[in-house]
C-alpha cells in the first residue's frame, strides 16, 4: 500500500488523459444483466464494446432473474443482443435466496474467467449480488446508473443501489443529482463520471423501428386517446391497500378512456391471488381495459409515444416518457429520478386515487408541451462508457496509482475525523 503523503494535486489534473490501449492487451469485460430493464441498458453498451473488439473481449452474463420469454428473450431478439455467453438460470425466490444464488454462480464464473472488469446495471438483486461477488474477488466493478437515490429504504432497489455503489470502482451516473448524492456520501470524485442515460441510447436507436409497430391497430387505439399503465412495485401490487388503489384508478379512468395495461408477472399473479375485481379485470370484465401480457420493447415504446398519459411505478418508464415528452404520472411517494420531474414530464402522485384520476383526465384533454431532454440523454452514453472503461483499464500505471491513493486519502481523512 502506498502512503497518502505522496498525494499531489497535480496528479489529479493529469488523471483524465486517455491512454490508447495496445491491441496485445485485450481486456475481458463481463456485462451482468438479469431483468427486463437491464437488457434495455445492456444492449447499446454490448454493441459499442463489441465494435472495439481489439480492445475488449466482451461477455454477457444473464443471471436468469427474469426468464419468461416476454420478460427476457424478446429483448435479446428485438434489440439484437446475442445469446448470453453465460446463463446462470437462478430464477425467482426470496431476496436472500435469489441474491445468494447469483453470488454463488457468479463466483464460479469470475474464478474461471478472471475478468478485468465486471459491469453491472441499475438496481436489481442481480446487480447487488454480482457487484459484491466481484469486489470480494478483487475484480474492479463499474456501475452504470450509479448515484440514484429515492432515500426510501423500504424499497429493495434503494438497498441494492447503496450496496452496489459502495462496491464500485467506477460509478457512471445518468444525471447531476446522482453526482451530488455520491459526493454527499463521500465517494471520491475521481471514481464518478456523468455519462448520461444509457436507456435513452436504446430508445433513440429503436424509435424509427417502433414507429412501424402495428400495436395501435391491433388494440384498436387512436393516438393520444388512450392511457397506458404499468405497475409492478411490491408497495403497489403486493400490498392490499396499494392494490385496491390501483384497481380504483383503473376503474375510474376506464369510465372515460381506453387504458392499456401490460401486466408484469408479479402483478398478474397478485391480481389472481387477490380475486374479486382484480380477477374480473383479468377476465375482461371492464370493456375499456386492455390487460395484456408484458409487451415487447418496440410495441411498448410505440404505445408510450402515442399515449395521452402514462401511469407507472417503473423507473425506466419515467425516463422514457420524459424523453418522449409524454405526460407521466408516477404512482409512488418518491422517485430516485428527480430529473424526470425537474427536466421532464413526470409528476409524483403517490397512490392518491383522486389526484391520479384528475391528472390523467386533464392530460388526456391537453395538448403536449415541448421538452428538452436532460443533458447527455443524447443517444451517445454507451460511447462515453466505453471511453471511460478504456481510461480505467488502460490508463498508465501512474493513473492507477492515483486511484489507489485517493482511496487511501479518503480513509486517512475519515480516520482524522474520528480521532
Ligand atoms: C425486479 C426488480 C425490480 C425491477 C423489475 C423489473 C429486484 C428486487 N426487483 O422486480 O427492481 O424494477 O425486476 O421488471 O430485483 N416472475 C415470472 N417470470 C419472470 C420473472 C418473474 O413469473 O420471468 C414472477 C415470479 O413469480 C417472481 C415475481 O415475478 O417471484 C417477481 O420477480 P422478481 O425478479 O423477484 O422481481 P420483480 O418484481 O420482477
Ligand atoms: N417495457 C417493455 N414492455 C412492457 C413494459 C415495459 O418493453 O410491457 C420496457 C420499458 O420500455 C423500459 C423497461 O421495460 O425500457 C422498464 O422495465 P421495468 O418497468 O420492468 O423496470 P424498472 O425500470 O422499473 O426497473
Amino acid at each position: 500500500m502506498k502512503s497518502s503523503s505522496r498525494l499531489n494535486p497535480k496528479d489529479f489534473e493529469s488523471f483524465n488523459v486517455t491512454a490508447k490501449p495496445s491491441s496485445t492487451e485485450r481486456k475481458t469485460v463481463i456485462l451482468v444483466a438479469g431483468a427486463r430493464p437491464n437488457f434495455v441498458k445492456l444492449a447499446p453498451l454490448y454493441s459499442e464494446l463489441a465494435s472495439r473488439n481489439e480492445t475488449f473481449e466482451t461477455l454477457i452474463l444473464h443471471t436468469g432473474q427474469h426468464y419468461d420469454s416476454k420478460m427476457s428473450d424478446v429483448f435479446f431478439k428485438e434489440l439484437g443482443i446475442p445469446k448470453p455467453h453465460i446463463h446462470l438460470g437462478v430464477g425467482s425466490g426470496s431476496h436472500a435466496e435469489q441474491t445468494a444464488k447469483v453470488m454463488i454462480e457468479c463466483d464460479k464464473v469470475f474464478t474461471e474467467r478472471k475478468p478485468d472488469m465486471v459491469v453491472v446495471f441499475g438496481d436489481i438483486n442481480s446487480t447487488l449480488a454480482a457487484s459484491v461477488t466481484a469486489a470480494k474477488s478483487g475484480i474492479p466493478v463499474t456501475h452504470v446508473e450509479a448515484g440514484l437515490r429515492s432515500f426510501d429504504r423500504t424499497m429493495p432497489e434503494e438497498l441494492n443501489r447503496l450496496v452496489t455503489d459502495c462496491m464500485s470502482d467506477l460509478l457512471l451516473t445518468p444525471s447531476k443529482d446522482a453526482n451530488r448524492n455520491l459526493e454527499r456520501e463521500g465517494v471520491p470524485r475521481e471514481k464518478v463520471e456523468m455519462v448520461g442515460n444509457i436507456m435513452i441510447d436504446t430508445l433513440v436507436k429503436f424509435l424509427p423501428e417502433a414507429d412501424k409497430s402495428d400495436v395501435l391497430e391491433r388494440f384498436n387505439l387512436q393516438p393520444q386517446k388512450y392511457a397506458l399503465l404499468t405497475m409492478h412495485r411490491p408497495g403497489n401490487v403486493d400490498d392490499p391497500t396499494g392494490l385496491e388503489a390501483v384497481l380504483d384508478i383503473i376503474e375510474q379512468i376506464a369510465e372515460d378512456y381506453k387504458i392499456v395495461f401490460p401486466a408484469h408477472p408479479r402483478t398478474r399473479n397478485n391480481f389472481v391471488a387477490y380475486g374479486g375485481r382484480a380477477q374480473r379485470f383479468i377476465e375482461g370484465d371492464l370493456s375499456n381495459l386492455i390487460l395484456t401480457e408484458p409487451l415487447g420493447y418496440l410495441d411498448f415504446l410505440k404505445l408510450q409515444k402515442e399515449s395521452g398519459v402514462t401511469l407507472t411505478d417503473s423507473g425506466g418508464v419515467q425516463e422514457e416518457t420524459s424523453y418522449l415528452g409524454v405526460p407521466c404520472l408516477t404512482l409512488r411517494p418518491n422517485t430516485e429520478r428527480p430529473i424526470t420531474i425537474t427536466h421532464g414530464t413526470n409528476h409524483l402522485i403517490g397512490l392518491n386515487v383522486t389526484s391520479a384520476v384528475e391528472h390523467a383526465r386533464r392530460f388526456m384533454q391537453e395538448s403536449r408541451g415541448v421538452h428538452q431532454p436532460p443533458p447527455l440523454w443524447d443517444g451517445h452514453t454507451a460511447e462515453r462508457i466505453a471511453d471511460s472503461l478504456e481510461r480505467f483499464l488502460f490508463g498508465t500505471g501512474r493513473e492507477r496509482e492515483i486511484r489507489a491513493l485517493t482511496v487511501i486519502a479518503r480513509e486517512e481523512a475519515l480516520k482524522a475525523l474520528t480521532m
